[in-house]
């Protein structure tokens, strides 16, 4: 990987010149007619931002501080699964590249290294655990210690999925399984276990959060919220993050774009957790607007596994570091010193 790539797009091209298309497909791919796969992309193109002039405010300044956490820019590595399906050190390689870029990892549920694995292929990561609550809910503390002792700082937990979404390409490909060799490592019960499958469950409800909420003195991050009403319900059950997300548009086909949805989200919140945001997140000034809009911070899922599959850890390295320059470049064309500084004007419709 020896040109210069300038936009999430090319690393998107490169990597499906490498992956099988059975893969690619898995990882490009979204539910039904992917309505809300190309919202979440198109919304951002449809925001518009609108900068002030001689404000004198020298270089800025993009780290966050979340949940304790100091990262260096406000972009995460969102959960995404089955990173050896992109390259050989998997997850690992990603660890590394986002420790480097000193933000955060969260690490999927899905992932095809344990755990453990990851946190020691990584000294000094920043690691959160992705978790689907599992009905079984021995298994469920199981896992949730395993993330503990791996030294992963939050549980965010994903409550977008009460079914697989229904993917088409996959359906097609008949892609319903990893490749021999390859597993979601997290999903074993002891060391020589079988990995158990992933359970979506529709019995899952708030109950579950609140045993979970006892069970851990982790900060619990709800993943997939899109809700006013939900938000204000998660804050009732004792959250310590909102984290916005239609799953990239893999869950429920025609969920309205995720930015489209923080505006309400955040009023909802009022500024008692964090906001997180993803989906569709491909530039710099993507990042502002969602910042701008009331986010704390963003992640992304495919940009980081183009990157991975692009070029392994240097990959995944040059695209945070990508949306990095472009974070700080946007901020000082709006004549902005620090994310603290963005508020909703910056942003219209258009
Ligand atoms: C995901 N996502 C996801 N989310 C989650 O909570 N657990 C998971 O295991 C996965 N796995 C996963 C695999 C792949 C291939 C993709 C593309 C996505 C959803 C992910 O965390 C995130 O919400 C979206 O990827 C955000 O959209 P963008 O950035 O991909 O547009
Ligand atoms: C996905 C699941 C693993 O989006 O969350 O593929």
């Amino acid at each position: 990987m020896t040109t210069v790539l300038t936009s999430i797009r090319e690393f998107e091209a490169v990597a499906r010149d490498r992956l099988d298309p059975v893969h690619y497909d898995y990882f490009a791919g979204g539910a039904g007619d992917e309505v809300t796969v190309k919202a979440n992309e198109a919304a951002f193109a449809r925001l518009a931002l609108l900068p002030r002039v001689l404000c004198g405010a020298g270089s800025p300044r993009i780290g966050v501080t979340l949940l304790g956490s100091r990262v260096a820019m406000p972009v995460l590595v969102a959960p995404t699964a089955f990173h050896r399906l992109a390259d050989p050190e998997g997850e690992k390689a990603t660890a590394r590249a986002a420790a480097a870029a000193q933000t955060i990892m969260i690490v999927s549920m899905a992932a095809t290294v344990a755990v453990e694995d990851v946190a020691a292929a990584a000294p000094g990561a920043t690691l959160w655990f992705q978790l689907y609550i599992q009905p079984d809910m021995a298994f469920t503390e199981a896992i949730v210690r395993r993330a503990e002792a791996a030294g992963c700082t939050a549980l965010v937990v994903t409550v977008d999925s009460p079914a697989h979404g229904r993917r088409y390409r996959d359906v097609r490909h008949g892609f319903d399984d990893l490749p021999d060799g390859l597993c979601c490592e997290n999903m074993r019960d002891g060391d020589h276990e079988q990995a158990r499958p992933i359970v979506m469950s529709p019995a899952i409800s708030w109950e579950h959060v609140d045993l979970l909420r006892r069970m851990t003195r982790l900060p619990i991050v709800l993943k997939g919220v899109t809700h006013p009403a939900d938000a204000r319900l998660a804050l009732d059950h004792g959250v310590s993050a909102l984290y916005v997300s239609n799953h990239g548009g893999r869950q429920l086909d025609t969920v309205p774009a995720a930015v489209d949805l923080l505006p309400e989200i955040v009023a909802a919140v009022g500024g008692a957790v964090p906001v997180l945001v993803d989906g569709g997140i491909r530039r710099g000034t993507d990042v502002v607007k969602a910042l701008a809009l009331g986010a704390s911070a963003v992640a992304v899922g495919r940009p980081v596994v183009w990157g991975l599959a692009a070029g392994g850890e240097c990959g995944v390295a040059r695209v945070l570091g990508l949306l990095r320059d472009e974070i700080e470049h946007t901020l000082t064309l709006c004549g902005l010193a620090s994310l603290g500084d963005l508020e909703p004007g910056l942003v219209r419709p258009c």
